[in-house]
């Protein structure tokens, strides 16, 4: 049996309970993956609470998307790893299951980890990195030379994708309150509005590309700030489907955040020339699930929640 946080049904954080669940075995393809640490992602309290993304029929039910850990078994089919090596991954669409010691996961969508990162700073940038890179070099192919707007720089998919950008030679401005403008500008940052002093429309005009990770009125605010051809991407809602564009000139975008060996192997190499950094991280026993889900869902958090698993 492995240590597991689950939640029996929908609902607020006291829903994640701390229990002990069957080890997963590898099926074909699959290798399992003693985990080290997990990280906790802006989608998981929505998940856990039913207000985005699909209802959840089968419980109980673990949370978590993505993960770095050492391989303790392997599946038939599988030749690419042994038990021993240490791995990142992140879940495949529709599979969660990260808050516990064990998960049986496809080998071709795992990533070696290198030796000089540590498992918590792998976990800390696996999806954000993902969704970053899909978002802003698949999605919007940032040029260098544009102007991006990204929104919550202090978050963990903004803060990696505001570095990103920068490596692309972008200019960047950003949205945050006060207190996480020193930290986006460490990160890169050439431009920072207050959000909550400042309306962002009245004061950025003609960006070539904005990238939304707040949602909400922020969503529809952001076409007005375009330039004539200009891109926008939107990853805040569950939604698959792009919002609607406000205006014609406009193009609307959402990210297909697909699963793949090369994105991860990617943000390790970006990360290893130190083009990107590990963000702030804050570290959570898997016994205070619900503490984390509580900061999570606070929406204010800086940088990214890790369990350290083992
Ligand atoms: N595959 C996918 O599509 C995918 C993958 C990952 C994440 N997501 C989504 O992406 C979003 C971001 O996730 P995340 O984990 O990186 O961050 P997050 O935890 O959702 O966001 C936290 C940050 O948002 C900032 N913030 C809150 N309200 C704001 C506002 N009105 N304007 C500007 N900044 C604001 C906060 O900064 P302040 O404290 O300074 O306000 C905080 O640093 C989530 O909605 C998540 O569900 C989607």
């Amino acid at each position: 049996m492995m240590k597991a946080v689950y939640m029996e049904r929908h609902g607020g954080p006291e829903v994640l309970r701390l229990g002990e669940l069957p080890d997963p075995v590898a099926s074909a393809g699959q290798i399992v993956v003693d985990i080290h640490a997990a990280s906790i992602n802006g989608a998981d309290w929505k998940v856990r609470d039913g207000s985005a993304y699909a209802t959840i029929s089968t419980f109980p039910y673990i949370l978590g998307r993505d993960f770095s850990g050492v391989v303790s078994a392997i599946g038939p089919g599988v030749t690419d790893y042994r038990v021993g090596d240490a791995v990142l991954g992140v879940c495949d669409v529709g599979q969660e299951g990260t808050y516990c010691e064990k998960i049986a996961m496809k080998a071709a969508i795992c990533a070696r980890k290198p030796e000089g990162v540590s498992h918590v700073d792998a976990a800390a940038l696996a999806l954000i990195g993902l969704t970053a890179l899909v978002s802003v070099e698949d999605t919007l192919k940032l040029q260098k030379g544009e102007t991006i707007l990204i929104h919550g720089g202090a978050g963990g998919v903004a803060g990696f994708a505001i570095e990103l950008a920068k490596h692309i030679g972008a200019r960047v401005i950003t949205t945050a309150s006060a207190a996480n403008h020193d930290y986006t500008r460490k990160l890169g940052a050439d431009e920072v509005i207050d959000y909550r002093t400042q309306d962002f429309t009245k004061v950025v005009s003609d960006v070539d590309c904005v990238f939304d990770t707040v949602g909400g009125e922020v969503t529809q605010k952001s076409f007005q700030v375009l330039k004539p051809g200009g891109r926008a991407a939107f990853i805040a809602s569950g939604a698959k489907a792009p919002v609607p564009a406000a205006r014609s000139d406009v193009v609307s975008l959402r990210p297909a955040v697909g699963r793949d060996r090369h994105h991860l192997e990617r943000i390790m190499q970006l990360h290893s020339v130190g083009a990107v950094h590990v963000p702030e991280v804050t570290l959570y026993d898997l016994k205070d699930a619900q503490e984390a889900h509580k900061v999570s869902q606070s929406r204010h958090l800086r940088g990214k929640l890790v369990f350290k698993v083992r």
